[in-house]
């Protein structure tokens, strides 16, 4: 999709992008979207995950030497970073999908339960000609705090300012029902991910390496070749005069 007209986040017939309430009948296109996003996180864990996890690197080295030291097989050593990078693929698509199979069992199934007809919780749908092309979810955690969830851009209007548009409508919801700030976690470890929520004006006040996954199994080939760090971010709004204006 072109830039959304040069992110004026109008097309080329000069239709707005417009941030909505959802309503029933978006709720398989929500879910198409929030399945490939997630999706997406399968190869950006097996392989971009890597770089972000020495300790991994070091046990797989370690692995290499114990096969080198007991089989002598050359052959055998030269596949195995193919052998490791299969599996890590492997294993995080199988706990992403435990995930997604967790969510659409809960929230995700009933998005009208969970966040329309719950006090404190909401949903909105980025709308461009009458399609939705994004979401994002605002969950009460308590009287002072909200969590901010499911934000997915539907992969062929990205980079168009939509993710900054929902995530602001996640902040005036929560200044104007009085809550004093948003939280977030994430496992993702794409740039675009961190550098919305940076714009938004969060900050990551914790980050747990070795995050169990809801839906992993935690069985043991598992935890050698599905490892995440945890971001968990913070935006106080008491401050959220630049936050929700996404001015810096
Ligand atoms: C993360 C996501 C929601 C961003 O949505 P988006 O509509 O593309 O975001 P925006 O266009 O509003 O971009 C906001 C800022 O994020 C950063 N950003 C977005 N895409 C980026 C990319 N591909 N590379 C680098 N930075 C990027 C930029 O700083 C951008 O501001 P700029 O364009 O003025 O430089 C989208 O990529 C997505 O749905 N990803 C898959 C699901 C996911 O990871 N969700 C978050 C899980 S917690």
């Amino acid at each position: 999709m072109a830039d959304l007209a040069k992110k004026g986040l109008k097309d080329q017939n000069g239709q707005s992008l417009v941030v909505r309430e959802f309503q029933l009948k978006d709720k398989p296109e929500v879910q198409r979207i929030f399945y490939e996003g997630l999706m997406e996180m399968v190869p950006d864990t097996a392989f971009r995950g890597l770089r972000h996890h020495p300790e991994i690197l070091l046990l797989y080295t370690a692995i290499t030497v114990v096969c080198f030291a007991t089989t002598k097989c050359s052959w055998l050593i030269g596949l195995l970073p193919a052998i490791v990078v299969c599996l890590r693929y492997f294993y995080s698509r199988c706990v992403i999908h435990g995930y997604l199979r967790q969510a659409m069992s809960s929230d995700m199934g009933d998005i009208e339960g969970h966040y329309m007809k719950t006090p404190g919780s909401h949903i909105w749908v980025a709308e461009l000609e009458g399609k939705v092309v994004g979401a994002v979810a605002a969950f009460y955690l308590s009287d002072k705090t909200v969590e901010l969830r499911r934000m997915c851009v539907d992969r062929r209007y990205r980079r168009c300012g939509i993710g900054v548009m929902l995530g602001q409508k996640v902040l005036h919801f929560a200044a104007s029902h009085s809550y004093s700030s948003v939280v977030l976690g994430t496992t993702s470890y794409t740039p675009a991910t961190h550098k919305l929520y940076k714009r938004l004006g969060f900050h990551c006040i914790a980050v747990t390496n070795g995050y169990i996954t809801p839906g992993s199994t935690q069985s043991f080939l598992e935890q050698i070749f599905y490892r995440v760090r945890h971001h968990y971010y913070i935006c106080n709004l008491q401050h959220s005069k630049v936050n929700i204006d996404g001015q810096h």
